[in-house]
């Protein structure tokens, strides 16, 4: 990328997930069908390279949406970046027919992802972490055209661009429980497969994986196939894991439309969202990978062998390290505390925060209109409510769930809304510089 110190973009986006990808396949489709004045747009990733969550590229997983819903179908079905295009040019588009099957595995998807990536790598910058947003010292009392933004790459050299526009899709954050630290021993499981492939699996003799989630039963699934020696336990806070949900009337809350109907609904339909719905992705498995925990168990029983063991209802109340040993005291809801268990590794599996602008935002925060539960508030195009003082588009591709509802942290909207948010930045544009916003409107759109 050529970014100059203090060139101006159009676009900056912060982090080079999904989300931020589509976004630049819209820009560039965008791009494509307008001939003159095209949006300026930068990435910045921190990842030395694209990388979907990939310490959970488990061998097997599978996607828990439609290969349909990818990065762009749903917003332009002709896209030359969709899946299908994918599969055509890898010459498994009649295999993958075949198989008759919406749910590719992780791993198929990736490779999707980094093949759309390629297209793009012109407007990314790899091993670069956004430290910042600020107004320029020179336009700090006036209302400003463009924000500044630090970025600092992996060497710990500093540079700076300006933006018009700043798409902040910095991703899920990993949540340990209150007082339990990461360490050696001590994983999570955003960081499994990386943490797992440095230890010499002979050291790895009693395993304990925390949680009921979809991650903590693929890695519990994966440690007893790959440790054949271990003693594996599974911590759970639940009586048992319980199934996402993914019938086809509770799949409709994915749909874009509902997207409107959370936005524009009553505080208590919003409500109704959750109450109901929260099963189709939050502290829920995958109905098979159920079902082949449960065949485990089982078999166990009849050969009367034993090395998966289930603690539910117990949480971890503590975790401690004395020598080389890792001590994990429990409590049970049943019956409270627990014999302490010794592990060569515990995973936590624990799931994870939701995206929140406010540390990168720093001192910009002060202009950014919260609602009565101190919450951001969020524009229907997904542009943070600043003051007037504060005329600049800052957009967020997650942390959305109170304003835009359960889609914001997951796949299947992002072709959608990538097209919103770039409608929006050319339709703001066009009314900044009073070009007929039809001159400039995204044909794909
Ligand atoms: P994502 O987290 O993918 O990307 C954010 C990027 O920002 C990261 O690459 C990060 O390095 C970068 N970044 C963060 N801070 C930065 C900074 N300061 N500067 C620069 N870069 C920065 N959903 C779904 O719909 N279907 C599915 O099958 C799955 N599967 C799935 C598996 C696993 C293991 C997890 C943990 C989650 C899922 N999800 C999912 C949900 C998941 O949030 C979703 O798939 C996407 O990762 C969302 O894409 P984003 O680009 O928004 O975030
Ligand atoms: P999650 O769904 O949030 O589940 C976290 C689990 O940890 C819940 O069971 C939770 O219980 C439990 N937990 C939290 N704090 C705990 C504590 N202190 N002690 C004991 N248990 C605790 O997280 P996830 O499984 O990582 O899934 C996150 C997202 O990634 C989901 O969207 C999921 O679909 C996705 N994912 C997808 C794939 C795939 O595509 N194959 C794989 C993995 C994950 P409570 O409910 O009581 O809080």
């Amino acid at each position: 990328m050529s970014a100059r110190e203090h060139e101006i973009y159009d676009v900056v986006g912060i982090g080079f997930g999904p989300s931020n990808l589509s976004l630049a396949i819209s820009l560039e489709e965008h791009r494509a069908n307008v001939l003159t004045n095209p949006i300026t747009s930068a990435f910045f990733e921190r990842q030395p390279r694209f990388g979907w969550h990939r310490n959970m590229l488990l061998p097997s997983a599978t996607m828990q949406i439609s290969f349909l819903k990818d990065l762009v179908t749903f917003r332009n079905p002709v896209s030359r970046y969709s899946f299908v295009s994918f599969l055509h040019a890898s010459g498994r588009l009649a295999q993958f027919v075949n198989r008759q099957d919406f749910f590719p595995t992780r791993a198929e998807f990736h490779q999707y992802l980094e093949w759309a990536e390629s297209s793009l790598s012109n407007v990314v910058t790899y091993s670069s972490s956004v430290t910042g947003i600020r107004l320029p010292p020179e336009v700090a009392h006036d209302r400003p055209e463009y924000l500044r933004i630090d970025v600092t790459d992996e060497g710990g050299g500093t540079r700076t661009v300006d933006a018009r526009n700043v798409v902040i899709s910095t991703g899920l954050v990993p949540r340990m429980p209150d007082g339990i630290a990461r360490h050696e021993r001590v994983w999570h499981s955003s960081e499994f497969l990386s943490r797992y492939g440095r230890t010499e699996p002979g050291d790895l003799k009693r395993v304990a994986v925390v949680g009921a989630g979809q991650s903590a039963a693929e890695i519990t699934k994966f440690l007893y196939e790959r440790l054949p020696h271990a003693q594996i336990t599974a911590i759970m806070p639940s009586y048992g894991y319980s199934v996402a949900d993914d019938t086809p009337f509770a799949n409709q809350i994915f749909d874009a439309g509902a997207v409107d109907e959370y936005y524009f609904g009553t505080e208590r339909a919003r409500d109704a969202f959750w109450r109901y719905h929260k099963n189709t992705n939050y502290g829920v498995v995958d109905d098979a990978v159920i079902r082949h925990l449960y065949e485990i168990q089982y078999e166990e029983e009849v050969r009367e062998t034993k090395r998966l063991h289930f603690r539910n209802l117990t949480k971890v109340s503590s975790v401690e390290h004395t020598g080389s040993e890792t001590r994990v005291h429990l409590v049970s809801q049943l019956d409270g505390p627990q014999p302490f268990l010794d592990v060569d590794a515990i995973v936590f599996a624990t799931g994870y925060d939701s995206l929140d602008p406010s540390r990168l935002l720093g001192d910009l925060d002060r202009f950014c209109l919260r609602d009565e539960s101190g919450r951001h508030r969020v524009e229907r195009d997904y542009r943070l409510v600043t003051t007037p003082d504060l005329p600049i588009g800052i957009y967020l591709q997650g942390g959305t769930e109170h304003t835009h509802g359960l889609t914001s942290s997951l796949l299947s909207n992002i072709a959608v809304r990538s097209g919103e948010i770039a409608d929006s930045i050319i339709q703001r544009r066009a009314e900044r510089e009073l070009i007929p916003a039809g001159a400039l409107q995204a044909a794909d759109s």
